[in-house]
């Protein structure tokens, strides 16, 4: 039987969600953590830098009573022209699951159908999904009965932006973004969700009645050097604690981080009450622990 993996959120239903949300969230708050993934054996690919998605990994999994290894894709002969088929069809004989962090998500693709075990991905230039779980149990835990009806995303139409289309139309909730022109998210991935999604001509508009407030980087890892003229289209689109004012009353405001102060955040943004964002970097471990018994145990 092929293996359950965790690319994007196609395939992942409603329940889905909420059984891992919720398991996430007793994760966080057990003092007696059982060892359920004891034995385990986690490989983490990684052909871009990371901080949170390999410390909460590496460390979510010990957690468990498992361990892991660390890959950094110069070191394997992936660097010097193996193929990633090749590669999946060895490492998943030795591993019980596998992170791959890519700039190419066809990589993860073809790795998925030459792995023998699960596969996540751990952000691609296409999508980040680990981190749209850990902003949704963030929500939860901290919004408690509150039903999260309205995210508002400004700036880059980018990966993580393309995680919160696909969950918009899972979960239900109206996502609008406020973007640069010619900084959209991909019309594919837009037009599957597009009951659930509106770009914006305004933050203004984009602010009113969102729960959550979110942004991200102006120039992510995939994407060329950023230049003075990218920073002059991009100079309008960043969220400050005065904007925060004009969302719900109690919006909290995410940032996947790491953060640029003076780009896509004032400087004072962090600070703000309604930042929940060191919250959200540590749920990004509890959320893959859920996230990695969702797919090793049945
Ligand atoms: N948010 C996130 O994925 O951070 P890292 O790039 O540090 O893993
Ligand atoms: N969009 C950013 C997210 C970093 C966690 C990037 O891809 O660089």
């Amino acid at each position: 039987m092929s293996p359950k993996h965790f690319l994007n959120f196609q395939g992942i239903t409603k329940e889905d969600f909420h059984t891992i949300i919720n398991r996430g969230l007793e994760l966080k708050n057990s003092s007696d953590l059982k060892k359920t993934l004891k034995n385990k054996v986690l490989g983490l690919v990684f052909e871009q830098p990371s901080t949170r998605t390999r410390v909460s990994f590496e460390a979510g999994i010990q957690r468990l009573g498992g361990t892991s290894l660390f890959l950094s894709g110069k070191e394997l002969q992936l660097s010097r022209g193996e193929p990633i088929s090749d590669t999946a069809k060895v490492l998943s004989s030795m591993l019980d699951a596998i992170i791959l962090r890519t700039a190419e998500h066809e990589k993860l693709e073809i790795f998925s159908q030459n792995s023998s075990v699960p596969l996540i991905n751990g952000l691609s230039d296409l999508y980040h999904p680990c981190q749209i779980m850990a902003d949704l149990m963030t929500y939860k835990e901290v919004m408690r009965e509150i039903e999260l009806e309205n995210v508002c995303w400004i700036g880059d139409g980018n990966n993580v932006c393309h995680s919160y289309i696909e969950a918009a139309k899972i979960l239900g909730f109206n996502l609008s973004i406020f973007c640069p022109k010619g900084h959209e998210p991909n019309a594919t991935i837009l037009e599957s969700s597009k009951q659930f999604v509106t770009l914006t001509p305004s933050k203004e508009s984009a602010l009113e009645n969102a729960n959550i407030v979110t942004t991200d980087v102006w120039t992510s890892m995939n994407s060329n050097s950023q230049t003075k003229e990218k920073e002059k289209i991009f100079k309008d689109f960043f969220v400050s604690p005065e904007d925060m004012k004009k969302a719900s009353e109690n919006a909290i405001f995410l940032h996947c981080l790491p953060a640029h102060r003076g780009e896509e955040i004032t400087s004072d943004m962090l600070e703000d009450q309604s930042a929940k964002v060191w919250v959200q970097a540590e749920n990004r471990m509890h959320v893959q622990e859920a996230i990695l018994e969702f797919l090793l145990l049945d």
